[in-house]
């Protein structure tokens, strides 16, 4: 059974409004999916939600309702948005269901069980926002806190910890080691910094039960639950464990069963944003080390969007909706423009200006209008039959290949496109040099318009193929009006020469209609 390329995407807090973020790391994630597989690997892509903490209970508190009812309700709006945004993960995780619940119960077992956690009071202070325990270090220099903690309770109370600093000195070195285990290389560097700095505490990772009931009880205390996030970041290797995965079943002691068919673990790609870096830079391999499990191989960071160079916020309206941004435009233009826009690691910004440019300077009049002219010109030309083949444009379409090859294998999407538009501003020029519209005007030059024609329909269909992993839709329209067999989704079909004399495409449909006077992207 040979090992998946195991990716991931952040799971998201199931009681938030899916917005512009979360829909930017998936399509990413997807993109990355879809196009190994196009590349001939076998892919585990999974994403999911983290439903549990104090936040769900409070909420599911206010509404008189069961935290279980309040999540599932959420969790059938999450999904049908993981369907608009067409992706094409294997699993989606909820940090609810039992499957994922028994291999926390395990894993919490097993690090129990060889001396990880102890027991200790704690007097100090929590947030209940952030469900997180704070220093003097946070207090602001008046005494006071700052409002992103919200409510500041002063506690005093036993709790459960993990020995996290006893494991620095081995992640300092493992992030020495493996340059490719955080990337941008500069959120390693801030990973490095911080372990070099400053002494790791250790970890709470219990609640008591009688402030916090909706967690996952700790199953060598009763008393107590598990920290959100201790359970969350555990949803990357219980999802494998629970389908069968012999390597991360081996971390936990437990036989692989006969006949399992997924091999992930380990992960070779966690993609999340740059909030929670320490989380899966610092507490995540520990966890993992102290079990005995091999670590992800990469943490990609990716950066924030904005809107209008200001945060995005409900309470202010300054939001993005991608489903009405779907709705008008499409749901390739959505996922090109948020892949087209921003690299893997700096932070975007959209603007609906932005937005409508790249679509008709790009879209439709690069690539929708390419097609359009290349099959129009074959159907009123040649009747809609293939010449024989040429190779002008062979060498512009090869090297493109090669690059977005590159650059998807390199986790670089946003390259991958700008290799694509390399041909497809070569193929529109080489319209405006060879003016196929005089050419057919003159029967001594038919042979270099079968040339021209020829150039121009193999060109977009290789396209397709390059365009694939970001817009499938686009690209099996291509390939459905070029008539020709194979799949866009199978790299192997970007060979020049594709399409053989003879062959008789469809008729033209535009890809991306201009959208002059369209009503505004963006903003509700
Ligand atoms: N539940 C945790 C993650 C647990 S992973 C084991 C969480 N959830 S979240 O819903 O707040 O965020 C999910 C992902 O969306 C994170 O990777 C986060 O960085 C990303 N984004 C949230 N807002 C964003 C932007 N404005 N821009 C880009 N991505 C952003 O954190």
């Amino acid at each position: 059974m040979d090992k998946r390329f195991y990716l991931t995407t952040a799971i998201d807090y199931v009681n938030g409004a899916p917005h512009l973020g979360h829909a930017y790391e998936k399509v990413v994630a997807d993109v990355i999916a879809r196009a190994r597989r196009s590349l001939g690997q076998s892919v585990f892509f999974l994403t999911g939600l983290d439903e549990h903490g104090q936040k769900v209970q409070q909420a599911a508190q206010d509404l008189g309702r069961s935290p279980q009812a309040y999540c599932d309700g959420l969790a059938v709006q999450w999904r049908s948005f993981v369907e608009a945004l067409g992706l094409s993960h294997d699993d989606f995780v909820r940090t609810t269901e039992a499957r994922h619940r028994h291999i926390v119960t395990l894993l919490l077992e097993r690090l129990h069980a060889s001396g990880h956690f102890y027991k200790s009071a704690y007097r100090g202070f929590y947030s209940v926002k952030e469900e997180t325990f704070l220093t003097e270090k946070d207090r602001n220099p008046d005494g006071t806190w700052d409002p992103q903690w919200g409510v500041v309770q002063e506690l005093v109370e036993e709790n459960w910890y993990f020995k996290l600093g006893e494991h620095q000195a081995w992640l300092v070195d493992h992030l020495e080691r493996h340059p490719e285990f955080v990337q941008p290389a500069h959120r390693r560097n801030e990973v490095l910094g911080f372990l070099r700095s400053q002494k790791l505490e250790d970890l709470c990772i219990s609640r008591p039960a009688s402030r916090l009931s909706w967690g996952i009880p700790l199953p060598f205390d009763p008393g107590y639950v598990t920290y959100v996030w201790f359970d969350a970041l555990v949803n990357y290797f219980s999802i494998p464990a629970a389908l069968g995965d012999p390597v991360a079943l081996a971390a936990l002691g437990a036989p692989a069963p006969a006949g399992s068919t997924l091999s992930a673990w380990p992960a070779d790609l966690h993609l999340i944003g740059k909030d929670i870096l320490k989380f899966h830079a610092v507490y995540w391999p520990i966890m993992l080390h102290a079990l005995g499990a091999p670590l992800p191989r990469t943490l990609l960071v990716h950066g924030w969007w904005q809107k209008d160079g200001a945060k995005l916020s409900k309470s202010t309206g300054n939001v993005v909706d991608p489903l009405a941004i779907i709705a008008d435009w499409g749901l390739d233009a959505f996922r090109y423009y948020v892949v087209r826009e921003l690299a893997i690691g700096p932070d975007g910004n959209w603007t609906d200006e932005g937005f409508r440019v790249r679509y008709n300077s790009e879209l439709a009049n690069g690539l929708g209008n390419l097609l359009n002219r290349a099959v129009n010109m074959l159907n009123k030309y040649r009747a809609g039959v293939v010449p024989a083949a040429s190779n002008t444009l062979e060498a512009a379409a090869t090297a493109a290949t090669a690059k977005a090859r590159e650059c998807y294998l390199d986790n670089d999407p946003q390259g991958a496109l700008i290799a694509a538009w390399e041909l497809v501003d070569r193929a529109n020029l080489f319209v405006e040099e060879t003016k196929p519209f005089h050419l057919a005007k003159d029967p001594a030059q038919a042979a270099l318009l079968d040339s021209v024609l020829y150039n121009l329909v193999e060109s977009c269909r290789i396209l397709a193929v390059l365009v694939h992993p970001v817009m499938p839709g686009t690209a099996g329209k291509i390939f459905a009006q070029l008539k020709t067999c194979g799949e866009p989704s199978e790299w192997r079909q970007s060979t020049w020469g594709g399409l053989g004399e003879g062959h008789q495409v469809g008729a033209p449909i535009p890809l991306f209609p201009r959208k002059d006077l369209a009503p505004k992207p963006g903003a509700k």
